[in-house]
C-alpha cells in the first residue's frame, strides 16, 4: 500500500480539513505531518461547526486512527484546550490519536520570542500566527529542541536549559521593562503549559514511522494532511514571509517517516480564487471594491487569529509551479460558490516583470510583478444547492475546463459550499 496525500496549493486555508473530513471514509489512517496550532482546519456537518488546530481532521468520521506524526510541532495547553472541546462535543480522542514520540514541543518562551522576533523586524516582519513556530522549528534544526518522548525520558532537565535559553535570548531582544513584564505573564502561561504537559501524558506516544509502515505493509489506506500551503514552504514558498516547515509533499516523507517510492496520490486543494493572510508578495491580491467582495461573501477571516486574509483572483504562474514542486495527481477546487454572483472571473495566466512575460515561477516576486489575466464569463447563478456535476452551468464547467488545460491536471472534486454534504465528485471511479 502506498499514502495519499492531502496539500494545500496556495498560501493556506484552501479548505483542507473540509476535504480530509470528506475522504476520511475511504482511510484507515490519518496523518498530519507537519506545522502545528497555526493551521485553522474547519469542518462543518450537521449544523456544526469545528476548528482544529493540531488533531488531524479524520477524528470525525468514525474509529479512525488519527496520528500526530513527528514533523509537527505541538503545544500542550493549546492541544488540551482542542482536545477537550472535541471531547466535550461527544467526540472521544484518546482510543483514537495517536502523538509521534519525535514530534516537538512548543515551549512558552517559543510565543515569546515568536513575538520578540517579530517586533524586532519591525516593517518587514512576517505577520506569523504567533504560535511559536518559528522558534521551535529553529531550535529543532539547531539541535535544542524538546520532544514527545522527553516526556518518558529527561524532560525536566531539558525544559529548564531550553527555557534558560530562551530567557538570555529575549533579554537580548528586548526592553528591561517589556522583559520584566513578560516574565510575569510567562508564570500564568507556563502553569497552563505544564497542565497540558500532564495531559498529554494521559495520551499514546508511539513510534509513528514504524507504526504507519507497518500498518501499510499490513494494506491499510493512510492519507496526510498537511497544513499550510506550498506558497509558505520554508524552501520554496516566498521566502522569508513563509512558515517554518516544509508543506510540500516531500514534507510527509520526513513529517512521517515514509519513503518516496511509498507516495500515492498527491491531491492539490486550491481555492477558485486565491487568499493569504500575513505579509508577503500577492501578485494577484486585489486592493478594490472586487476583493472586499470576495472577503465578504468567503467569510475570508482567519479561522486561528481573526484576520481578515487578502483576496484577489487565482494564481495559475503559482499553481503550476506548485503542482510541479508536490506532483500533483489530482485537483480539488474548494469555495467555487464564492464566485456565483461575480459577471466574469479573472485568471492570472503570466507575469510580467521588467517588460518580460514570464511564466515560471520566479526567485522573487517582491516589486514590479504584473499579473496577465485571462477573463471568463461567471455563472451567475448558486452552486450551492447542486448535487452532481449534471446540473453545473456550462460556465462553470468552462472555467473548470480552462483550470484543467492550463494546469494538466484533472479537477476530481468540486466544493460548492462550507458543509461536508456540499461537495461533488467528478470522473467518479473509485
Ligand atoms: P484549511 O486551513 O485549508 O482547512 O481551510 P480553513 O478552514 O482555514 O478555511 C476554509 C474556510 O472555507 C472554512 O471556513 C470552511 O468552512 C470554508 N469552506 C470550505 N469549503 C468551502 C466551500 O466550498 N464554499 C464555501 N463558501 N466555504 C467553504
Ligand atoms: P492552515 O493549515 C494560512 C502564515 C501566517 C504567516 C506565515 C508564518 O490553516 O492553512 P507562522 O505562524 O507559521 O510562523 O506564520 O504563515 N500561516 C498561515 N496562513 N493558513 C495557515 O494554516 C497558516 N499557517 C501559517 O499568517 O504569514
Ligand atoms: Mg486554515
Amino acid at each position: 500500500m502506498k499514502v495519499d496525500v492531502l496539500l494545500g496549493l496556495q498560501w493556506g486555508d484552501e479548505g483542507k480539513g473540509k476535504v480530509v473530513d470528506v475522504l476520511t471514509p475511504r482511510y484507515d489512517v490519518i496523518a498530519r505531518f507537519q506545522g502545528g496550532p497555526n493551521a485553522g482546519h474547519t469542518l462543518e456537518f450537521e449544523g456544526q461547526k469545528y476548528v482544529l488546530r493540531s488533531i488531524p481532521s479524520g477524528i470525525f468520521q468514525g474509529d479512525k486512527l488519527n496520528v500526530i506524526g513527528g514533523g509537527v510541532v505541538l503545544d500542550p495547553a493549546l492541544f488540551k484546550a482542542e482536545a477537550e472541546a472535541l471531547e466535550a462535543s461527544g467526540h472521544p480522542l484518546k482510543s483514537r490519536l495517536h502523538i509521534s514520540r519525535k514530534a516537538h514541543l512548543i515551549l512558552p518562551t517559543h510565543r515569546l520570542l515568536d513575538a520578540a522576533n517579530e517586533a524586532a523586524k519591525g516593517k518587514s516582519k512576517v505577520g506569523t500566527t504567533g504560535k511559536g513556530i518559528g522558534p521551535t522549528y529553529t531550535d529543532k534544526i539547531s539541535r535544542n529542541g524538546v520532544r514527545v518522548g522527553d516526556l518518558e525520558r529527561d524532560f525536566d532537565a531539558l525544559y529548564t536549559q531550553a527555557k534558560e535559553r530562551h530567557l538570555g535570548m529575549l533579554r537580548g531582544l528586548m526592553t528591561a521593562e517589556d522583559y520584566t513584564a513578560a516574565l510575569t505573564k510567562l508564570e500564568t502561561t507556563e502553569k497552563e503549559w505544564m497542565e497540558g504537559v500532564e495531559y498529554l501524558r494521559g495520551f499514546t506516544f508511539t513510534d509513528s514511522e514504524h507504526e504507519i509502515n507497518r500498518m501499510l505493509k499490513e494494506g491499510k489506506s493512510v492519507l496526510c494532511e498537511g497544513a499550510q500551503g506550498t506558497m509558505l514552504d520554508i524552501d520554496y514558498g516566498s521566502y522569508p514571509f513563509v512558515t517554518s516547515s516544509n508543506t510540500i509533499c516531500a514534507g510527509a516523507c520526513t513529517g512521517l517517516g515514509v519513503a518516496p517510492s511509498k507516495i500515492g496520490r498527491v491531491f492539490g486543494i486550491i481555492k477558485a480564487y486565491c487568499t493569504r493572510v500575513g505579509g508577503g508578495p500577492f501578485p494577484t491580491e486585489l486592493m478594490d471594491e472586487t476583493g472586499d467582495k470576495l472577503c465578504a461573501i468567503g467569510h475570508e477571516f482567519g479561522a486561528v487569529t481573526g484576520r481578515r486574509r487578502r483576496c484577489g483572483w487565482i494564481d495559475l504562474v503559482a499553481l503550476r509551479y506548485a503542482i510541479m514542486l508536490n506532483g500533483i495527481t489530482d485537483l480539488i477546487m474548494m469555495k467555487s460558490d464564492v464566485l456565483d454572483t461575480f459577471e466574469t472571473i479573472k485568471a492570472c495566466v503570466a507575469y510580467e516583470i521588467d517588460g518580460k512575460v514570464v511564466e515560471d515561477f520566479p526567485y522573487s516576486i517582491s516589486e514590479g510583478v504584473k499579473p496577465i489575466y485571462t477573463e471568463l464569463p461567471g455563472w451567475q447563478c448558486p452552486l450551492g444547492k447542486m448535487t452532481s456535476e449534471d446540473e453545473f452551468p456550462e460556465e462553470f464547467n468552462n472555467y473548470l475546463t480552462f483550470l484543467e488545460e492550463e494546469l494538466e491536471v484533472p479537477i476530481r472534486i468540486v466544493s460548492v459550499g462550507p458543509d461536508r454534504e456540499q461537495t461533488i465528485e467528478r470522473y467518479l471511479e473509485n
